[in-house]
């Protein structure tokens, strides 16, 4: 079973092609035909994602990325492909919102030959709409073009998957299970009984983790994602031997519900700035070490409860800020020192962040149990849940 991913919910235009076996019971195997993601590097200067702004790249980028994923794949090659003019009216209609999209796909398609794809799955939430739509229109057109069906994929349940099958066939995981989920849109702690099956049971009441450490990193003067600049920061510090000296508070530590709350965290540092202006690069590498200190424990401590009192027999940890080196050195201490029966699943961090590969999976899993979604069905959801 060949799967197409389509990933646009944010900044990241990507798209991948695997082929899959089985099932999570069965023998399950996948390898990648072809995989590629751009990073948009446009929202550098501006401390966040503009959703126009990331429409546009999206529109401009994602017919030369599938053209790319097709070729590594060597699922096709140069002929001329006659389409139906009623199809390429309707794909024009389709896309008439993407800027030169549909002028893009049209010549791709007519002069590529039909790839042997069994599913197209893209991406329909949660994220930013007007991103969002340009991967779905695009994957209503190829399946419209190419007659392919669709699965209308969860962004989270693609970084939980990709985690739960880094290390070992997901015949391995054992349950209940409970996953970390970590971004710059979402913190949340969701237990799985079963295999494809979610249940929120804590989340974040303001910031999520991510946008925490980019709105701290903006404050630092950092561009555009902050996340991994702070913590290469925050490292330099540590190198030095240098003591954590600025205590930042640590939000909801103690509460006993799994919730969390960063917002007033990147407050304190915002306060602290103001009383402290920075004067070298030293000061703001002692402030990005305080910060990712806090933030640190305060997933350990969540974690800790949330494990203990689901008894858990997995970790799954996700999304992009669990490319983070101290959040995964801490979670990996604490499994290994309290929870040496728990298997801890972790991608490896350059999948951490957003990419098409996750939803290929998603894709697959969703495909072998005929959950397919009619294209006149698929929509953005900007904040769909996982369920
Ligand atoms: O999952 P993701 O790629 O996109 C969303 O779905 O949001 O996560 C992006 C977030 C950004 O906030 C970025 O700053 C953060 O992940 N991030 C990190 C690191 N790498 C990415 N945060 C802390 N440390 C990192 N090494
Ligand atoms: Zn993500």
């Amino acid at each position: 079973m060949k799967t197409l991913g389509i990933e646009t919910s944010c900044d990241e235009t990507a798209i991948s092609l695997i082929e899959a076996d089985g099932d999570f019971d069965t023998n399950f195997s996948y390898r990648v035909l072809g995989d590629m993601t751009r990073t948009q590097a446009i929202h550098a200067d501006y401390g966040g994602v503009f959703p126009m702004m990331a429409k546009r790249e999206h529109a401009e980028n994602i017919v030369p990325i599938l053209s790319a994923v097709l070729k590594e794949a060597d699922i096709t090659r140069e002929v001329a492909n006659e389409i139906p003019p009623e199809i390429i009216e309707s794909v024009h209609k389709l896309l008439e919102r993407e800027e030169g999209l549909s002028e893009k796909l049209i010549k791709y398609v007519s002069t590529h030959e039909k790839p042997e794809i069994d599913t197209i799955a893209v991406t329909a939430g949660p994220g930013l709409e007007p991103a969002l739509w340009v991967g779905i229109n695009t994957a209503k057109a190829l399946s419209m073009l190419w007659n392919i069906p669709l699965v209308s994929s969860n962004h989270m349940e693609g970084h939980i998957l990709i985690s739960s099958l880094s290390k070992e066939a997901p015949q391995k995981l054992s349950f209940p299970a409970i996953s970390l989920l970590i971004s710059g849109g979402h913190t949340e702690i969701i237990l799985s009984e079963k295999w494809m099956q979610y249940k929120k049971i804590g989340e974040t009441r303001d910031d999520a983790v991510g946008e925490a450490f980019d709105k701290t990193a903006r404050l630092l003067g950092f561009p555009y994602p902050g996340g991994p600049e702070l913590s290469r920061r925050a490292a330099e510090h540590r190198a030095l031997g240098a003591e954590d000296s600025i205590n930042f508070p640590r939000p909801m530590l103690n509460t006993n519900d799994l919730d969390f709350s960063f917002s007033g965290l990147k407050t304190a540092v915002r306060i602290y700035l103001e009383k402290n202006p920075i004067q070298s690069e030293d000061d703001k590498n002692a402030i990005a070490h305080a910060f990712e200190d806090a933030v640190v424990e305060v997933l350990v401590s969540k974690v800790r409860k949330a494990l203990s009192k689901n008894q858990a027999k997995t970790l799954i940890v996700g999304g992009g800020v669990s490319a983070n080196a101290p959040i995964r050195t801490a979670l990996k201490e604490l499994i290994e020192s309290e929870f040496p029966e728990t298997n801890l699943m972790l991608s490896a961090p350059e999948q951490a962040t957003d990419n098409a590969l996750m939803i290929a999976l998603s894709g697959h899993f969703h495909a072998i149990k005929d959950e397919h979604t009619q294209p006149n069905d698929i929509r953005a959801e900007g904040t769909r849940q996982l369920s």
